[in-house]
């Protein structure tokens, strides 16, 4: 009896079962009324009284042994059946989702072409890896041009010449050569110079240059879509033009925005004068035209270009370049609200 008792013991401890109903045919088989251990029991009434106290304790053990077993597993069962169904509450409202920020870089271009597309430009990209056609000859800037000494060009191969673009007039070029007048385009993008990184001035930074071009298009037309632009912008009219001078362009100017000077902050950005150059413009050069295959003595045009990184400076009072493209969170995390 106590070898038969020992081999129950290992078949209890070596039993696992992965359904309710072989835990519950376990449980007839050894606990049930016709069970193992009512016969074990019944033979117990035979057994030897000297050996009585030992075996009724193996007998009590696996009794034991066979319910732990029993309780566990229906346990385990039961808790697996519960995960598997556990959906939650469905009507809970789930953890908010954390948003990002637009860049304020985006930010900017983004109100800049909504500003111009308001007024029927449209929206034109093209390489940042540019020929010398589109990047200089194209725009009045022949080979040896002193000119081309006013943006410090990184270049990729000598002869042909293959360079980063200075400025996205180049994307204006190839506007023109496959586009017929009347044109209306802004060309927002990359452009990249060889200068030295400073708080004011970065090698990669951001333009929008704009292109129009119709049949009598003048000076007056040009200083209506500033006087519109600076408006919308800045929600200040009041501009000046300074004579300056583009290769591209005749006769250029410099744009020039009255900030005011009610701040202390006003003073400093505006070193005391009250203006702050914003971008450059000028009548297209008939020269450029010319080269796009545009009859100059039929068509007339304007364009004009600005960074964004210095208008993003000016709007939201950015004191270093370099900010932008760090990319510090929680310089970035600032703008959240302004989208
Ligand atoms: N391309 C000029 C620059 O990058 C800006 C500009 C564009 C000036 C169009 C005049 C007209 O500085």
């Amino acid at each position: 009896m106590k070898i038969r008792i020992n081999d129950l013991l290992d078949e209890i401890n070596d039993f696992s079962a992965d359904t309710l109903e072989n835990v519950e045919a376990f449980r007839i088989k050894f606990l049930g009324s016709k069970g193992l251990l009512k016969q074990l029991f019944t033979e117990f009434k035979d057994v030897e009284p000297s050996l009585k106290k030992e075996i009724g304790q193996s007998l009590n053990n696996l009794r034991n042994s066979a319910t732990e077993k029993i309780n566990s597993l229906k346990n385990s069962l039961e808790n697996n059946i519960q995960v598997e169904h556990n959906y939650g509450d469905l009507t809970k409202p789930e953890e908010p989702i954390e948003l990002g920020s637009m860049h304020p870089i985006s930010i900017v271009k983004n109100q800049i072409i909504d500003i111009f597309s308001r007024i029927g430009f449209t929206v034109s990209e093209g390489p940042e890896i540019e020929d010398d056609w589109h990047n200089f000859t194209a725009l009045n800037l022949p080979e040896y041009h002193p000119a081309r000494d006013m943006q410090d060009t990184f270049f990729i191969e000598k002869d042909p010449d293959i360079l980063l673009r200075t400025h996205t007039s180049s994307v204006q070029v190839r506007y023109m050569e496959k586009n017929k007048p009347p044109i209306r385009t802004i060309s927002p993008g990359r452009v990249f110079r060889n200068e030295d990184i400073s708080a004011r001035a970065h090698c990669i930074f951001h333009q929008v240059e704009g292109l129009y071009i119709d049949t009598d298009v003048s000076f007056a037309d040009l200083k209506q879509a500033l006087l519109y632009f600076t408006k919308e912008m800045f929600g200040k009219s009041k501009i000046r033009l300074r004579p300056s001078y583009f290769p591209f362009t005749e006769p250029s100017a410099e744009v020039d925005i009255y900030w005011g000077l009610e701040t202390e902050t006003d003073y400093k950005i505006t070193k005391g004068t009250g203006w702050l150059e914003i971008m450059g413009c000028g009548m297209v050069d008939p020269n450029v035209l010319k080269n796009a295959n545009i009859d100059p003595d039929v068509y007339s045009g304007y364009a004009f270009g600005m960074g964004i990184e210095r208008i993003a400076m000016l709007l939201y009072q950015i004191p270093d370049i370099r900010m932008f493209y760090e990319n510090d969170i929680r310089f970035l995390k600032q703008f959240k609200s302004v989208i």
